[in-house]
């Protein structure tokens, strides 16, 4: 009997084992390892900043704009809007970019915008300041500067809506603004909020700190609880018409993945949201399903079109 419970016992503590050791955070948090499109990581990375950039760069040669405006006093916080010669009531799609809160920057995230300026829709890009420059708290509290700067820019401008998006860490920060009731409640403006794309995204920090990422975020247990949206409360959300996208990539890494099913099921099945959906894109790897956003006609744009036409 107890040789048979010895052996047992031995072999739970080996499957444990073998699970601690078979999930890499390194490798799960490291997304151009996944890519299937080239074939180094530093291929993907390299391909996606050249994008980025030249589509950015297009964007503001051919939209009249206004750059670098200031809603708030460091030197990250600063957004440009895109598309000032379109109606006053146009519509806004808010871009927040990502790079795990610690690279890339606002002037290479602007290519979104030329595409949805054909369909009169404004895009404001929102740039805040790197970790480990400032704290990812500070980072969080910049972008609901910016957030309240552009509800009340909205409401001034009486537009028909606005929409938040957000891609990888961008997608954590538009989560965490989508999180704070009273940010939501006490903005002038923020009725005007009519939904959110959250593009693979992470909203449970705490894997990241077994990964080089906390590098330079240096969270704590305690701060990666804090701030992970996950931990949040969305019951506000309940009462607001604001239609939600969670989205991600075939080719996101099997966590990134995981962690936007997740939170779909939190808002969705914890919070009962009622317009909230999850759609893991195939073909789509972590880049790709955002660098699309410069082509005519993508996902983001036939998406934000469908709720305009349907609701504005
Ligand atoms: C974009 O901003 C970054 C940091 O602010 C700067 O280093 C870079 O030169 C800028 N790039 C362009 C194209 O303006
Ligand atoms: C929510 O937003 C308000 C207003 O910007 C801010 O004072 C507060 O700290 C935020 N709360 C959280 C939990 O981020
Ligand atoms: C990282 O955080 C720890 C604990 O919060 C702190 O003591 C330390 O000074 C921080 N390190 C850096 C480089 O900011």
């Amino acid at each position: 009997m107890l040789y048979y419970l010895v052996i047992i016992f031995l072999y739970i503590s080996l499957q444990i084992n073998i699970m601690a050791e078979e999930i890499d955070f390194e490798r799960e948090y490291s997304p151009s390892r996944w890519s299937i499109r080239f074939s180094t990581p530093e291929e993907v990375i390299k391909y996606h900043i050249e994008h980025v950039t030249s589509a950015s760069l297009a964007a503001t040669n051919n939209i009249p704009h206004e750059l670098d405006i200031e809603y708030g006093p460091t030197l990250g916080q600063k957004l440009d809007i895109l598309g000032t010669d379109l109606p006053k009531d146009a519509p806004i799609f808010v871009y927040i970019h990502g790079g795990f809160w610690q690279m890339l920057s606002r002037n290479i995230s602007r290519y979104a915008a030329e595409p949805l300026h054909h369909a009169g829709i404004k895009t404001i890009v929102v740039g805040y300041d790197l970790c480990p420059t400032v704290g990812l708290q500070q980072i969080v509290s910049e972008v609901e500067n910016a957030a309240k700067y552009v509800f009340q820019y909205a409401e001034n401008m009486r537009s028909r809506g606005v929409y938040f998006a957000g891609h990888s860490a961008g997608a954590h920060l538009v989560a965490k603004i989508l999180s704070n009731a009273s940010l939501l409640a006490n903005t002038p403006g923020s009725n005007r909020l009519k939904g959110a794309f959250l593009v693979s995204g992470v909203y449970s920090l705490q894997e990241l700190l077994y990964t080089t990422v906390n590098d330079a975020l240096n969270l704590t247990d305690e701060l990666a609880n804090t701030l992970s949206p996950y931990f949040d409360n969305f019951a506000h959300l309940k009462d607001k018409e604001i239609r939600i996208n969670v989205i991600a990539g075939q080719h996101d890494t099997s966590r990134f993945k995981k962690q936007s099913k997740e939170f779909y099921e939190l808002l969705h099945n914890k919070y009962s949201l009622p317009n909230v959906n999850l759609d893991i894109k195939d073909n789509y790897d972590h880049f790709d399903i955002v660098e699309c956003f410069s082509n005519n006609n993508n996902y983001l744009k036939m998406l934000l079109i469908q709720d305009i036409e349907k609701y504005l």
